[in-house]
């Protein structure tokens, strides 16, 4: 039974201003409390930065190489990853759902390889999302793309979904092969999608000025791997972003396609989390791929 009288409680501190500590990422002071603690399910807290095992590419490309089955290739990484980019299919089928960690919900899609890619709409309802306990929905945005404006416009009615739910926005810049990959273009895109509602953006890496890009941001970014490097490559590109302010990665072919997955997505943790260089990591990667291989190689 709880005590009737809590005169004798004297504890206030009343000289101690309450503690009102800013959230740790980029841009996000001002969202909710669900939103930030879906956040913190996406972006360590520690580092304020992320890895993200992206391997939703089968969205419009079907069974890609080293994704040909889920459940032997990709399940043994998710421990070390920080969230998942998945579509719901995947997610229902082939993740357990005893995994704690955020996860980033492809939101888009529709077209596959053999048709125009920036004619997406948006593919899951906010239901969907909210049964799904996603922490993030994320959605193709194609600046300068034929489609840009109707990209434009799922981003944003999906920021709207999403911001009266407490579930962050992923804009992902999609870049188009007749679009110049420069930091130009980049700031172009990621500002417009940070300025239209986007919680966080991912784009590419450029090797030009690509500081300029996240420092006109003004919410985190993360970078795609892109196509599959050699391992010491994608360590050395993973370095670049996060010291030249990304807040993470969001990798995929470059991990599940590795000679050694295992091995590869803890060396880039040991990129994006502990500042290890690229030499470092490399060496961490070389070390641990002893014992390291593909499961359904075996
Ligand atoms: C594109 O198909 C997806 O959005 C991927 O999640 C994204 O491109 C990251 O994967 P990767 O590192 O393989 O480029």
């Amino acid at each position: 039974m709880a005590d009737a009288d809590n005169t004798e409680a004297k504890n206030y501190a009343a000289d101690v201003p309450m503690r009102s500590e800013p959230f740790f990422l980029k841009g996000s002071n001002n969202l909710d409390w669900g939103m930030k603690n879906r956040l913190a399910a996406i972006f360590n807290p520690s580092s304020g930065r992320t890895v993200m095992l992206a391997f939703d590419h089968g969205y419009f490309l079907g069974p890609t190489s080293g994704l040909e089955r889920v459940d032997l290739n990709i399940v043994p990484l998710i421990q070390y990853a920080d969230t998942l980019m998945l579509t719901r299919g995947i997610l229902r089928t082939s993740i357990p759902p005893t995994y704690t960690r955020g996860i980033v919900l492809r939101a888009s899609g529709g077209p596959s390889i053999l048709k125009e890619l920036s004619n997406e709409e948006i593919a899951v309802s906010i239901d969907e999302a909210i049964r799904l306990n996603v922490a993030a929905m994320a959605v193709q945005v194609f600046v300068g793309g034929e489609h840009e404006t109707r990209s434009v416009h799922n981003m944003t009615r999906l920021v709207d979904m999403g911001n009266r739910h407490g579930i962050a926005t992923l804009a992902v810049t999609a870049v188009g092969t007749e679009m110049v990959r420069d930091a130009k273009y980049m700031r172009l895109a990621t500002r417009m999608c940070a300025e239209l509602g986007a919680t966080y953006v991912k784009t590419y890496y450029v090797d030009e000025g690509f500081e300029t890009v996240t420092a006109a941001c003004p919410v985190p970014i993360v970078i795609a791997g892109g196509k599959k490097l050699p391992e010491a490559e994608a360590l050395q590109l993973a370095h670049n972003a996060v010291q030249q302010g990304a807040a993470g990665v969001d990798m995929g072919r470059n991990i599940f396609q590795s000679d050694a997955p295992v091995a590869m997505i803890q060396a880039v943790r040991g990129v994006v989390h502990k500042n290890l260089s690229p030499k470092e990591a490399y060496d961490l990667y070389l070390t641990l791929k002893d014992g390291d291989e593909h499961p359904a190689d075996s």
